[in-house]
């Protein structure tokens, strides 16, 4: 029996006609229900019938988060609310929540993303799923849960937070994977540190971490320490939730996007144009089978680039996401991102994975403190050669002077969920 569910099975040819039919068909839908969608094709003079080929979407206005946030809560749903069947909602980091809708059919499809991807990572029906990803408006739990239950697996939902249990939990019911974010996963390796266990003795083998970026280094830190596959998943509440692109555990070599559903493409973020598969830019999504909130172009703010397929050779490839256009740091004019310091800050011995970045004004210059955790077998002298090495890397790599500081174990805050990086004190 062929494990692959039919719209993996496509050939490349077979999928392109199927998304321009569901392209056309989603073009219709928004324009003829979505006020906000009539409105903007109408400025850019398109239309639906204007779309004759998948390179015709190119014609098409972009749809941003601030659409969303005008719109705030139900403006962009596409159905009559006795139609939806759940809303989830992102918080974002200032003013109102974006709001996403659901239909019985988005839901059903959605489960089926999930569970595609949850294989993919090499999950099997009868396996036992933890899931730590956090439940409510967010995405990732629920998300999580629907697709674990749709593949045949035993779910077990944990949820974020109350780090102890949940290391008990895993030791009692024995799941072979967990569904978690990569920060929340260090913050549970850590527990079982402490409890005196050895994470890499767990029942775990396998681990599907996403919802922020996460780089090579901390694969290896992660897998070497739980002694599990980790693989990485990608998604965004705007088009989905978790389940847009999945990694296979048998290549671990990027994620394959779902195309039969979300149609990817990548633009130059300054210029807007659609670059070549290959070019590295901004990541934007146009749902193919949505209901409730059809997206058309969505801009993701999430940088990478498009590649051919692997072992899913139907459907491309997004290299791993390691950085978003609005969380690169302006530095003294050096553009800094996250991912960057994470690289550094995981392969310096003596540190452990947690670090902050803190951004504040020294009279008209930027600042920016990258404050380390070290490991607790690490001594003095090992910590400051540690901060004299990450200062050098980051001074050499990336070009910018920095200040480094090594603190002593377990005094940086700890992920639930979402990590937050950066801490800017510049505008106070
Ligand atoms: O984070 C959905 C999700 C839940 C994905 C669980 C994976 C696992 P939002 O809260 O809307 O949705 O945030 C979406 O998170 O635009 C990216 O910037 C970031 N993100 C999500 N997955 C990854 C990943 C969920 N694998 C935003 N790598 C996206 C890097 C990621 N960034």
């Amino acid at each position: 029996m062929n494990p692959l569910d039919p719209g993996e099975r496509m050939t490349r040819e077979e999928l392109r006609d199927h998304q321009l039919r569901k392209l056309r068909d989603t073009l219709r839908h928004a324009y003829d229900n979505v006020e906000l969608y009539r409105r903007k094709f109408d400025e850019a003079g398109v239309g639906p019938e204007d779309c004759r080929t998948l390179g015709d979407l190119a014609r098409f206005p972009f749809t941003t988060k601030a659409d969303l946030r005008d719109t705030y809560p139900f403006g962009m749903f596409a159905v009559p609310m006795e139609r939806v069947r759940r809303l989830h909602a992102s918080s974002g980091t200032t003013g109102k929540p974006i709001v996403v809708g659901y239909t019985e059919g988005d839901l059903a499809m959605w489960s089926d993303v999930m569970a595609r991807s949850i294989r993919a990572a090499g999950g099997r029906p009868g396996h036992k799923i933890h899931v730590s990803y956090g439940y409510g408006l967010f995405t990732g739990g629920l998300g999580a849960h629907y697709g674990a239950e749709r593949l045949g697996c035993t779910v077990i939902p944990a949820s974020g937070g109350m780090t102890a249990r949940q290391v008990q939990l895993i030791q009692d019911f024995k799941p072979e994977i967990i569904m978690v974010t990569p920060s929340y996963m260090l913050a549970l390796i850590d527990e079982f540190e402490r409890q005196g266990v050895d994470p890499a003795t767990s029942s775990l083998k396998i681990g599907i971490f996403g919802a922020e970026p996460w780089t090579e280094e901390m694969r290896r830190e992660i897998e070497e320490r739980a002694g599990l596959h980790a693989v990485d998943i990608y998604g965004l509440s705007e088009v989905i939730g978790p389940g847009v692109a999945q990694e296979c555990v048998e290549t671990k070599d990027g994620l394959h996007i779902w195309e039969d559903h979300f149609y990817p493409e990548v633009v130059d973020p300054f210029t807007d144009e659609t670059l070549a598969d290959g070019d590295k830019g901004e990541l934007v999504f146009t749902s193919l089978t949505k209901e409730a909130l059809p997206i058309i172009r969505y801009r993701t703010r999430d940088l990478t680039r498009l590649l051919p397929g692997t072992a899913r050779p139907g459907f491309r490839r997004m290299e791993k996401v390691t950085g978003r256009s609005d969380d690169m740091i302006i530095l003294r004019g050096v553009n800094v991102f996250p991912s960057q310091i994470e690289e550094i800050v995981l392969r310096t011995p003596g540190v452990s994975p947690h670090f902050q970045l803190e951004l504040a004004r020294r009279g008209r210059m930027d600042h920016m403190v990258v404050r380390a955790e070290a490991r607790p077998d690490s001594d003095p002298v090992q910590r400051s050669a540690a901060a004299a090495s990450i200062a050098k890397e980051v001074k050499d790599g990336i070009g910018v002077s920095v200040e480094v500081t090594i603190v002593d174990v377990d005094t940086l805050e700890r992920s639930v969920g979402k990590l937050r990086r950066v801490h800017d004190l510049r505008g106070q």
